[in-house]
């Protein structure tokens, strides 16, 4: 096998040696175990060779191509490594020579990537080597298509064969792979996936709709999500109680016993780790409802009386407001508000507190507001210039009407056939319970023609229908001059009947 030869070929003419300027390329050749290798010279196709000689190892592998005195081997080993030599003679020109080194390598293949691990909790360390068959192997590590490099957490050793990440993170789980090189080849191994498992963290509770308050009876849905591989369970909690499991807990028409602190916890079964969410507290109301407003006692004098106006109403977490007509009432010496704004009292009444009162109620799902409630309250009336007006214009109109029914009467007198059109029995039933006075009044109508009337402070007598032929006329008294002025009775009326029902204006009607 290891032979040198020489080899010749055609001789014409020799003209001399000149020491060869290297027609062989500089070396090495690089080439693969099996594979073949082309020794060309610098010739240009043509040339015409007195004598070439080669000097190699030969094995009979080998052709020789006359155009450029190159030479090719073939079916190479890793015997064939070694320097090679060419001398070429040309006709009339000085001799030349070159030689070069040929390497022969075993080409790369199956390369294949082992891991310790392939699943791993994040955090944990994990070591992948790279195994390929060929000679002069060199390694290059791709994270997905990038080439991998080396840090505090990853480590290249093992001539690079080895890539160890010291502190996984979620990010590591590749694709991985291995790229293998020698001067005449290269592979690449199957991308290789790392599982990270990883969390829970970023526990997360939605509540859905997301408010602070609820209305009884409103469906609430709260919902948990973390950052976790692989997904995690969860479990819900009220005021650190054990409610149910699952991703989604619902209350639906929630009662207000279900108001609390709720929180969600979540857990996984590869990392073994728990994390709960921040609490959210969810309160459950009951609207308002049934505002009611009382008062004790109702029936006042001014400057004497004190009262008191509670507020009650159903609901939950209740605020009250009083209003006055329709402002607001605030606290004064005169005015407290106690019992968290549920009670109104005034002390000393004046005749400006009548009202109306009313109490607004809220809670932050609803609000109520009660029937407005009047105070009675009995103060000493004087008289204004508006009121004496009003008495002259009201007197002289009655001299008026007197003085037309007596002109009336008179005018008429002479006619027969007069008829009274009036009721006892309605009169009487008009005055029932009141003064004996009413009564008495009517009897003197009844007795009187109806031409007469007692205009007692305020009586009418209204005349019937004017186109009707039988006249007849309508008489309505009212007897009790107190009512006249005012639909209130006055301080001194109300003192006298102290005790008595509501005064109500007194009339008696024929
Ligand atoms: C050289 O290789 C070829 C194919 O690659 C093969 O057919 C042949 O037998 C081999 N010859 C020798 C001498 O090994
Ligand atoms: C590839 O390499 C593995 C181990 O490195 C070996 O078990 C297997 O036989 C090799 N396959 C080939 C085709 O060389
Ligand atoms: C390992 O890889 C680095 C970067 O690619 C390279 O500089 C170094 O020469 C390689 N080492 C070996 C022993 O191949
Ligand atoms: C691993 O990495 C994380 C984040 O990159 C860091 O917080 C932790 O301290 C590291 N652990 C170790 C053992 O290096
Ligand atoms: C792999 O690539 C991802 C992003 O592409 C990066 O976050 C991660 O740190 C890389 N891992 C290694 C070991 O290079
Ligand atoms: C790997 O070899 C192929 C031919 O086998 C070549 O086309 C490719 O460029 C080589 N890749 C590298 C990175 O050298
Ligand atoms: C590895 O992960 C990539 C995406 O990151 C995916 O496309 C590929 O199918 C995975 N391969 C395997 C073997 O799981
Ligand atoms: C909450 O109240 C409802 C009635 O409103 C009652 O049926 C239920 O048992 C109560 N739940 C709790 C935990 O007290
Ligand atoms: C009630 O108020 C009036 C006028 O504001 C005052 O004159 C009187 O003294 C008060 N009475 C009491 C008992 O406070
Ligand atoms: C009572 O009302 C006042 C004024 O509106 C308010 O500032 C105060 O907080 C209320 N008190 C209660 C117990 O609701
Ligand atoms: C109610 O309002 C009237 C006038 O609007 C006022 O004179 C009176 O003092 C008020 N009473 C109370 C208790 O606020
Ligand atoms: C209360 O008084 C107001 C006027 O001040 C009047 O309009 C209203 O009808 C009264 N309500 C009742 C129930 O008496």
């Amino acid at each position: 096998m290891d032979i040198f030869a020489l080899l010749w070929i055609v001789s014409l003419a020799f003209t001399g040696l000149t020491e060869g300027a290297g027609v062989l390329p500089d070396g090495p050749l690089n080439a693969a175990v099996g594979g073949k290798v082309m020794f060309t010279t610098t010739q240009t196709p043509g040339t015409t060779f007195v004598t070439v000689n080669w000097k190699f190892e030969y094995e009979g592998r080998i052709t020789f191509f006359m155009s450029t005195g190159s030479l090719e081997l073939r079916n190479l080993t890793l015997n064939d490594i070694g320097e090679y030599s060419v001398t070429m003679f040309l006709p009339e020109a000085p001799a030349q020579s070159g030689d070069t080194r040929l390497d022969v390598y075993e080409p790369v293949t199956n390369v294949t990537v082992t891991s310790s691990s392939t699943e791993l909790v994040e955090f944990s360390s994990v070591s992948l080597s790279c195994s390929s068959s060929g000679s002069s192997l060199s390694f290059l590590w791709l994270n997905s298509s990038s080439e991998v490099t080396g840090s505090d957490r990853v480590q290249i050793t093992d001539g690079n064969s080895t890539l160890t990440i010291v502190n996984v993170t979620r990010y590591d789980q590749g694709p991985f792979s291995c790229q293998v090189f020698n001067p005449v080849s290269n592979g690449t191994s199957d991308p290789l996936n790392l599982t990270i498992y990883y969390g829970p963290e970023n526990v997360i509770l939605k509540i859905s709709p997301p408010h602070k308050h609820y209305q009884e009876g409103s469906d609430i849905s709260l919902m948990c999500s973390a950052v976790s591989n692989p997904l995690a369970h969860y479990t819900w909690f009220l005021n650190g109680g054990l409610l149910s499991k699952g991703s989604q807990f619902n209350l639906i028409n929630s009662q207000k016993n279900q108001s609390g602190s709720y929180s969600c916890q979540a857990f996984n079964d590869k990392t073994l780790r728990y994390e709960t969410s921040h609490p959210a507290t969810i309160s459950v109301l009951a609207l308002v409802t049934n505002v009611v407003v009382t008062s004790e006692p109702t029936e006042l004098v001014e400057f004497s009386f004190s009262v008191s106006l509670s507020c009650s109403s159903s609901g939950s977490s209740l605020s009250f407001l009083w209003l006055n007509s329709s402002s607001e009432v605030t606290g004064s010496d005169r005015v407290q508000i106690t019992d968290g704004n549920s009670t109104l009292t005034i002390n000393n009444v004046t005749r400006y507190d009548q009202g109306p009162f009313s109490c607004q109620v809220f809670n932050p799902v609803s609000i109520g507001t009660s029937d407005p409630l009047n105070l009675t309250i009995y103060f000493p009336q004087g008289c204004s210039v508006g009121c004496i007006a009003g008495i002259v214009i009201g007197v002289l109109v009655v001299l008026g009407v007197v003085a037309a029914i007596v002109w009336y009467c008179f005018h008429d007198k002479k006619k027969p056939n007069k008829k009274l059109s009036a009721e006892n029995t309605n009169a009487r039933t008009g005055v029932e319970g009141q003064d004996n006075g009413a009564y008495t009044t009517s009897q003197e109508l009844h007795n009187a023609d109806v031409c007469f009337t007692k205009n007692n402070n305020g009586g009418t007598v209204q005349m019937g229908d004017q186109n009707k032929p039988s006249d007849y006329a309508e008489v309505r008294v009212n007897n009790n001059p107190r009512a006249a002025a005012s639909s209130l009775p006055t301080y001194d009326a109300h003192l006298q009947r102290n005790k008595r029902t509501a005064p109500q204006p007194e009339t008696a009607e024929l």
